[in-house]
């Protein structure tokens, strides 16, 4: 059904990794438009602080309101752990109350406990996300049988922003981490890519998790559990414009966003750049 809205879906990263969150949502919901905004120009998060995640969290979703966005998710584990929870419950009152900010951190917990036989599972994520324990806090609700055990992968990000994830030195931290993780708790049978950007490693992942260990990206459950959200929220979808376009916003230069973006996507981009703050 076409809706007569006029908001697009706002989706947020710091830098390139929410494009593989915007592809699986756009497969599912191919009918609404999209603003993708990737703050690459101050990418990565992982390592800054809860405080600088907020602020740079904050800003970017204003400026999707400021673009007529009334949903946007945050399509960075990084900030849903460390910025979600205070923008809606302390922000959106202030700014809209109409208007929602969603995360990508609970529809992957919610999926976790069907596929876990061992209830043993890994997070692979960033060094903010794993300190946060976001993921383990959200697990113990949801399941508490399962044990969790995180495992920060602080150059993962930065191979990938810089275009090294297909290189011999991004297998030499890719197989460091994997094993770290998988020594640490031998029971683990499935794997949380707990960072938007991470699935551009899949290939090299899989290289060296051992047959029996299910690696999960998030984008296929984000995308399921936004089609459900909207399906409850009917008032939201209404108000969602149904163009099938996409618009790309960077911090960054647009002539060095594009062509990564391309890759990302399998489709060319031309990104406008903004600033923020
Ligand atoms: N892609 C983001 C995530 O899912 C964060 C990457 C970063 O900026 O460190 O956590």
């Amino acid at each position: 059904m076409r809706s007569t809205g006029d908001s697009p879906i706002g989706i947020f990263d710091s830098g390139y990794g929410g494009l593989t969150i915007l592809h699986c949502i756009r497969q599912t919901l191919p009918q609404y438009d999209y603003i993708y905004l990737g703050d690459n120009a101050r990418a990565p998060y992982g390592t800054r602080s809860f405080e600088r995640v907020y602020e740079f969290t904050l800003q970017a979703v204003k400026y999707l309101f400021s673009q007529g966005c009334r949903l946007v998710i945050l399509a960075c584990n990084t900030a849903s752990a460390k910025a979600l929870r205070s923008i809606q419950q302390n922000d959106l009152p202030k700014i809209d109350s109409s208007r929602r900010v969603l995360g990508i951190i609970r529809p992957t917990v919610e999926v976790v406990g069907n596929i876990t036989q061992s209830r043993h599972i890994g997070i692979m994520a960033t060094e903010g996300t794993v300190r946060s324990k976001t993921y383990n806090l959200e697990i113990a609700k949801l399941h508490p049988d399962i044990t969790v055990v995180g495992e920060a992968c602080p150059m993962w990000v930065p191979l990938v922003e810089n275009h090294e994830y297909d290189s011999p030195g991004a297998d030499y931290f890719v197989h460091k981490h994997v094993n770290h993780l998988l020594q640490t708790d031998p029971l683990i049978d499935t794997v949380i890519l707990g960072c938007t950007h991470y699935p551009l490693l899949l290939g090299k992942i899989l290289k060296y998790v051992p047959t029996g260990v299910r690696i999960i990206p998030q984008g296929d459950y984000v995308a399921a559990s936004l089609q459900d959200y909207l399906s409850r929220h009917s008032d939201m979808a209404a108000r969602l414009s149904t163009g099938g376009t996409v618009r790309y916003l960077t911090t960054e230069q647009p002539s060095s966003f594009n062509p990564s973006a391309t890759v990302f996507l399998g489709e060319s981009v031309e990104a406008e750049g903004i600033t923020l703050g």
